[in-house]
């Protein structure tokens, strides 16, 4: 199918890698103008550059409003009006650190990247959208901010916010037109998630049978997620398909976030009952 996307101005925050640049190709591909933006400028170029003249590229970075804003305004300016936004842009965080460890300037900035970005985005898209009475705002989220202890505490405590805000606008916006919907990936193959591992790409592109059998025990659905299984679920949320679908946070993670399967428990009821039984 393409189309899909035909007519409609999109920007996407940190387009350059990842999630945001599979989202990019598959905005254009249906149809879309695509104002791509990160602060991994020459990526971001090159990006644009091979996605031809329905993508233009300009640095934002998503701690600063004033970027935000003028990122929206450019888009209007080269494009027309904000028809879709997507937050994406991210970092990982401090890792696991005990909680009386945390580094509270490194949660600062966790929260800057992850949630206050996600506002700005909101706010000024918002501002274009609303005479319109029309628009799609999709925050990448994550299962950490379905469930807790999937990630340590600033990426799931800023990801469960951007959850939280995202429900919240949608009941403000509905009236106008506007949706807001949230996407919860799994563990997905992407930079962040490398860098994390401390594992080369290569090593990922040539053996991803050995990869997906690494992430087996993770997600219900034995394998890893891939980043056009994300893109496609904001591909329908920006597209009008979903036109019905508002304030929704969607787990695009294998089914991770439905909860701990009983047979996991097994092992430990055994445990119990043969301790308590030895006890008696
Ligand atoms: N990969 C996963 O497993 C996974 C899982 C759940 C949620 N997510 C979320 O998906 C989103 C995309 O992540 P990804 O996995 O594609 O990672 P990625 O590292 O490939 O892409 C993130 C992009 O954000 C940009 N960025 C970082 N800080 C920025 C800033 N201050 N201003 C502008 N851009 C900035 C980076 O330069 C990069 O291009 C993030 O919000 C992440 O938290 C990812």
């Amino acid at each position: 199918m393409s189309g899909r996307l035909a007519g409609k101005v999109a920007m996407i925050t940190g387009a350059a890698s990842g999630i945001g640049k599979r989202t990019a190709e598959r905005f254009i591909a249906e149809g879309a103008k695509v104002l791509l933006t990160d602060i991994q400028d020459a990526k971001g170029e090159e990006v644009a550059k091979s996605l031809g003249g329905s993508a233009a590229y300009r640095r934002a970075d998503v701690t600063r409003e004033e970027d935000i804003a003028a990122a929206v305004a450019e888009a209007g300016r080269r494009f027309g009006p904000l028809d879709i936004l997507l937050s994406n842009a991210g970092i990982r965080g401090q890792g696991a650190t005990p909680i009386e460890q945390l580094d509270m300037a490194a949660w600062d900035r966790a929260m800057a990247v992850l949630l206050r970005s996600v506002v700005y985005g909101a706010k000024h898209a918002a501002a274009v959208m609303k005479p319109r009475r029309s628009g799609s705002i999709v925050n990448l989220a994550s299962a950490a901010g379905l469930v807790a202890g999937a990630t340590p505490h600033d990426y799931s405590t800023a990801k469960g916010a951007v959850v939280h805000f995202t429900k919240g606008l949608a009941l403000e916006l509905g009236e106008f037109g506007i949706r807001a919907n949230a996407v919860c990936p799994g563990y997905t193959i992407t930079p962040m998630v490398l860098e994390g591992l401390g594992i080369g790409a290569q090593a990922i592109e040539a053996e991803p049978a050995k990869v997906d059998a690494a992430f087996a025990a993770v997600h219900p659905i034995p394998r890893v997620g891939r980043v056009g299984d994300i893109a496609d679920t904001i591909l329908f949320l920006a597209s009008d398909e979903s036109r019905f679908v508002n304030g929704q946070a969607i787990g695009v993670d294998g089914g991770l976030s439905a909860g701990a399967h009983w047979s996991g428990h097994r092992g430990k009821m055994a445990g119990i009952r043969t301790s308590l039984a030895a006890d008696g």
